[in-house]
């Protein structure tokens, strides 16, 4: 007798394949079933703009001209002196990495206890306050902006509260007037992490001046970036004051300490990485526009599968291309994640699987989950695909092309990847 193939579909019944269809797979061109990939090279999520290398190597043989390295030299000055315009704060303290920044203001603001945040964010966001004995609590995100729901903010709230950090997840301004009363009403602190939405506004405001300070990551994968870097910026001069006493061991003067401090300060390479970025802003912002556009383009009516959209009025840097795969779609994300792999496309499921199911939460929190079910739903369908300056209106089409073959035959596809075992991610 001769035996029938069988694959389960995406709601996991299981579904006959035709022999017609397993014939036709030999045809489809993708790298699961033998065909060249894709990209000759891998294309990576992310990858460093680098800006102008001729002018940031003139900076770099200045620095080293003048053998003044680090210790808030002329570079790091007019960086912050320029952060602090752009993003219309008062003050901007540029500071080691964007997590320093977290610890830092986090410590500045007294805050202890329990501390308001998302689950989906990157890890940094609760660890600064991990780091620091300060309980994290997670509270769920809105579907539609990915950001913190301020009702389940305030069903978190406890006599233990002291404040909440917002997360502008993918530059999308989180819901900054609500969770603005709710501090206000609760006498928390608000303050917000930014490492995603530098050159991004809310309204006609631009990202960095809202709550008691906001903290920017210049990561190597930002769009803007200082290879490793961020900046807190603030309206609040004492704060500011303060913060920069932290980030300089405490020292006011040469051998006057008045605080306990630790080192959290940029050096002036990285500075002069920052200043050259900052150069070319606007043209990464419009390529990643244009980008993003393509992509919205390609994947137009694709059954299950959809772009996270940016909202029109706020200004936006167009850093992710967030593509959100749902239960009903033919492919599961996981399984795109591993079509795309083979073809050289370096998708991520960003923040998979959500802090809450990463340690130490997962053992402090067993049952969190039960409280997060949008998180829970997001951390499932999220889809992070490249973008950036080194990603042209071309390998956007043939990443697409890849993504709609697989979910149009979806049938041998998902048979195959069955057979071959695992998936990679
Ligand atoms: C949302 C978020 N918060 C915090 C950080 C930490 O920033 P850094 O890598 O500069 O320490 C990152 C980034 O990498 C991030 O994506």
């Amino acid at each position: 007798m001769k035996r029938r193939a069988g694959v389960r579909n995406a709601v996991g019944k299981c579904v006959a394949v035709p022999r017609r269809k397993r014939d036709a797979r030999k045809s489809l061109a993708l790298a699961i079933f033998g065909a060249r990939p894709a990209f000759a090279e891998q294309l990576h999520v992310g990858r460093p703009n680098i800006g102008n290398r001729g002018r940031f190597l003139a900076r770099l043989n200045d620095i080293l001209d003048r053998r003044w390295l680090t210790n808030r030299g002329q570079y790091v000055i007019e960086l912050e002196r320029r952060i602090a315009r752009l993003a219309g704060a008062r003050n901007c303290i540029l500071v080691t990495n964007g997590t320093i920044g977290l610890e830092l203001l986090i410590r500045a603001l007294g805050l202890r206890g329990e501390v308001i945040v998302p689950a989906f964010t990157f890890v940094a966001t609760a660890h600064a306050l991990q780091w620091q004995e300060i309980t994290p609590v997670f509270a769920d995100i809105d579907r539609e902006t990915h950001c913190l729901d301020p009702r389940s903010v305030e069903a978190a709230i406890t006599p233990r509260t002291t404040g909440i950090i917002g997360v502008h997840l993918w530059g999308r301004p989180c819901a900054i007037d609500e969770l603005s009363s709710l501090a206000g009403r609760h006498k928390l602190k608000l303050m917000f992490d930014a490492a995603h939405a530098f050159g991004c506004s809310h309204g006609g405001r631009m990202i960095g001046s809202f709550g008691e300070a906001e903290v920017f990551s210049f990561h190597a994968t930002k769009i803007m970036h200082t290879f490793e870097g961020g900046a807190i910026v603030t309206n609040n001069d004492d704060l500011a004051e303060k913060l920069r006493l932290m980030q300089n061991f405490g020292f006011q003067g040469y051998d006057k300490v008045v605080y306990l401090g630790i080192n959290g300060k940029m050096s002036e390479v990285s500075a002069a990485m920052g200043l050259t970025n900052l150069e070319s802003l606007d043209e990464v912002i419009e390529r990643n526009r244009a980008n993003y556009r393509a992509y919205a383009k390609h994947l137009a009516e694709l059954p299950g599968v959809k772009l996270f959209p940016y909202d029109d009025r706020h200004r936006s840097n167009y850093q992710y291309v967030v593509a959100l795969v749902g239960d009903d779609a033919p492919l599961t994300r996981d399984e795109l994640v591993t079509v795309l792999h083979t073809e050289n496309v370096m998708a991520r499921r960003y923040f998979y699987p959500g802090l809450h199911r990463m340690e130490p939460y997962r053992t402090y929190f067993p049952d969190a989950h039960r409280l997060l079910p949008r998180t829970e739903q997001v951390c499932r369908e999220v889809l992070i695909l490249p973008t950036g300056t080194s990603v042209t209106g071309n390998n956007v089409a043939r990443i697409c092309a890849v993504i709609r073959t697989a979910i149009e035959h979806a049938v041998p596809v998902r048979e195959r990847l069955l057979r071959q075992g695992p998936p990679t991610p």
